[in-house]
This record gives structure tokens, sequence and C-alpha cells, in this order.
């Protein structure tokens, strides 16, 4: 019952962090386009009020008119009604650190440690996961609080050469998997806590300004500007990394955190071909010819190298479908069941049961591609497979393949 009440949780959690992503992401890349998209008004009126750029758009069935004021109307209060996005941001935060919390640490023994690359209790795992998460922000911050911030080119250099440093780090610390994740957590946590901790802040501050009958100061809108554009370009890394995590073959790799920052790599690079497709001027397809050579390279690179395991063991025996059984019974059947036995499963995880030969031999491809090609079954290794039994699995699916041809 306890499994299954988790099993609920995380699906009402994920359906949260999901559509409030959708809402933050989508208004974000709403307000970049319409930034990079404002023409200088054509009203001298406008000019005077202080319209900085406006855009004529049509939508649903009607005409927009949006004109953005650098530091608020001249001649004119500041609306009483205004809208501020901030809760899409927090909600797609807090919903995806409790999915964090329910999925990586509650199950960090499956989906955070991996034995083979560093023992450690649940405590320590959690810890270092929550203190990525949290030291990757105040490092970040600091960076941008140091002289350094005034060279935006220096500055993304450096975040970037830190950002490879926690990949490479955090993929030998934990299983490939919990190394992504936390990855993902630490950037998406630099992107709320730059919109609660400065964005949101800034334009608080320039409000009550104006609603005093200020002069207003521009100083706070230019650093949430800077925090706004870092926000855009770590939005499809974010992304990608988050999906990447459905695909063993990004994770499993011997090179995983190249994989990682190189599919990074490639969403920034995206996000600065749109981005400059809605600006003035000519669309840097440079950008998006970069990233589609380095995807290109990343499928390449994480190809399955054909292993000959016949080959070579023609004199040995063939391997019977009782042995193949009897270590999938060990070392699958726990979770992967009708009834699985696994604290923490009460499904078997993707609906995949090998509890009869039948339903092994029609699945022995994904069986052999999940426990020899990329090693990622049993998930942590948690019921200690032998690299012995790897290799009959890998000789008895390949006998089987030379059999059908
Ligand atoms: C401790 C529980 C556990 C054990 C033991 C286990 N698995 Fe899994 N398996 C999982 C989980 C959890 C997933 C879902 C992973 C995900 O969400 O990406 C999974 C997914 C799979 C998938 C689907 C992969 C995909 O992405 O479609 C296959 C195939 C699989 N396991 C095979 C095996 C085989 C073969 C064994 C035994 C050698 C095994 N598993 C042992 C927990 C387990």
């Amino acid at each position: 019952m306890e499994a299954y009440f988790f099993d609920v949780i995380n699906f009402l959690v994920r359906s949260l962090h999901i559509i409030t992503g959708i809402a933050w992401i989508g208004a974000s890349f709403y307000f970049v386009m319409l930034d990079n998209s404002l023409h200088a008004p054509k009203k001298s009126s406008d000019k005077e009020n202080g319209v900085f750029g406006e855009l004529w758009a049509v939508h649903g069935g009607g005409f927009y008119h949006s004109q953005k004021y650098m530091l608020g109307p001249k001649n004119e209060p500041l609306d009483d009604n205004l809208h501020w996005s901030k809760w899409e941001a927090y909600t797609t935060w807090i919903s995806g650190f409790f999915l964090m919390a329910i999925v990586y640490w509650h199950g960090a023994e499956i989906y955070l440690i991996d034995p083979s690359i560093a023992e450690m209790t649940q405590s320590t795992a959690v810890a270092i996961s929550v203190g990525y998460m949290f030291g990757g922000f105040i490092i970040y911050h600091f960076l941008c609080k140091s002289a350094l911030a005034k060279n935006d080119l220096l500055l993304g250099f450096v975040i970037f050469i830190l950002v490879s440093f926690t990949a490479y780090t955090l993929t030998e610390l934990f299983s490939g998997r919990g190394a992504f994740m936390t990855f993902g957590a630490m950037l998406g946590t630099i992107m709320a806590a730059n919109v609660l901790f400065v964005i949101i802040p800034g334009q608080k501050q320039m409000v009550a300004r104006l609603r005093a009958g200020q002069e207003v100061d521009p100083a706070p809108g230019i650093a949430g500007k800077q925090r706004s554009v870092h926000n855009t370009y770590f939005t499809l890394p974010v992304l990608f990394v988050m999906i990447s995590n459905h695909y063993a073959m990004t994770y499993s790799h011997d090179y995983n955190w190249l994989i990682l920052m190189a599919i990074s790599m490639a969403g920034a690079l995206i996000r600065i071909f749109f981005v400059s497709r809605h600006s003035e001027g000519k669309p840097l397809t440079g950008a998006l010819i970069s990233a589609i050579i380095i995807m290109c390279v990343v499928i390449w690179a994480m190809a399955p190298k054909s292993i000959t395991v016949t080959k070579n063991d023609k004199s040995s025996p063939k391997v019977t479908m009782s042995q193949v059984q009897s270590i999938i019974t060990e070392r699958c059947t726990a979770c992967h069941s009708q009834q699985p036995t696994q604290p923490g499963f009460s499904v078997a995880p993707k609906g995949y049961t090998y509890d009869t030969v039948e339903k092994i031999k029609t699945q022995a491809a994904q069986i052999y591609q999940q426990t020899v090609t990329l090693k990622v079954m049993p998930i942590g290794n948690l019921t200690g497979m032998t690299d012995e039994e790897r290799g009959v699995i890998g000789k008895w699916y390949q006998e089987l393949n030379s059999e059908q041809k």
C-alpha cells in the first residue's frame, strides 16, 4: 500500500511539475520573443510617455498591441492592475523539489547511488545532491555579483566551465541517472532562484519608486535582465536533461558527463538561434548548425558497440533457457513481476514482467539491451547481477539471433 501511495503522489506531483513548467517556460519564451521583436513606437506621444518599443500581434481572433516602458510611463501613473510572472516559476521549482525528494532521495538506493561508482549511505547521497542544488546557485550568484559580471561573455565562459566541472564530478559520485537529474535540478534551482532573489525584488523596487513618484533606478532592471538572459539559455539544457533520463543510452555511457554537456550545449545553441531569429538582423544560423553537428556527434558516440561473444566462444555449449530463466528470476523478477516483492514497487516498472519463459523470450531484445549493451538493469544493480551473468545473457541473445537467421 505504501508503494501505491508513493506512485499516486509521484503521478500527481509530476503532473503539477509538467503543467507549471509549461506555463513558466511558455511565458518566458513569449516575453523573450516580445523583447526581441519590439520596434520603435510610431506615435510621438508614446515616445514622450516613455515607450521604448512596441509590437502588434494577431492571436486568438484578435489584435494585441504590446508596449514596453523601460522605466514605467512618464506622464501617467502605473496601472493598479499590474500582472506579475512569478508563481509559474515557484510552483515549478517546488513541485520539482518534491519529485526529486520522492524519487531520487527517498529511493536513493535505487536511483541515485551506484556502488560501482561510489559507495555511500542514503543520507550522504541526499546531502550531496541537495548540496549541489543549492551550492550551485550560491556560487553562481556571487559570480554574477562580482567584477566578472561586467563582461557578459567572460561570465558566460566561467559559468560554462563550472557547469562542466559539476557534470564531471556528479558522474563520479552518482549513478548516471542520479547525476543527470541532480545536474538538471541544479540548473532549475538557479533559474527559479534568479526569479525569487533578483528579478522579482528588482521589479518590486522599481514599482515602489514609480508609485512613490520617485525617479526609477535602472540598475535592478539591468541586473534582472542579465539573470533573465541566463535563464533563457538554461531553459533547453534543463528540458533536454530532464527527458534524457528516459534514454539509458545517454546516462549509461562511459563518458556520460561529456554527453550531458554536449546535449546542454546543443540546447543553449538552439535557444541562441531562436533568440536571434526574433531579433532584427540575420538569424544566427551558425548556432543552429553547430547544435545539429553536436547532436550528430553525440548520436554517433552513443551508438552501441557490437559485442561478438559467440564467435570466440563457439566451442562452449549453448546457453539453455533454464540458465537464462534462473538468472532473470534471481536478478530481475523482484521488480519485473506481476507481483513485485521489491519494497517500493507496487507494479512492474514500465509494465515489463518476466514471470514466464514466453515473456522472457519475447522481450529478449530489451533484456539484452538493458543488461548487456547499456548495463543499466538491474537498476542501481540492487540485486547484484554479475558480469558473468551479463555474459551469459549476451551469449544467449546472440545464439537466439543466429538461429533465426
Ligand atoms: C530494483 C528493481 C529493478 C530490478 C531488480 C530490475 N529492474 Fe528493470 N526497471 C526498473 C525500473 C524502476 C525501471 C524504469 C526505469 C525508468 O523509469 O526509466 C526499469 C525498466 C526496465 C526496462 C525498460 C527500459 C526502458 O527504458 O524501456 C527493461 C527492459 C528492464 N527494466 C529490464 C530489466 C532486467 C532484464 C532486469 C534483470 C537483469 C531488471 N530490469 C531488473 C527496476 C528494476
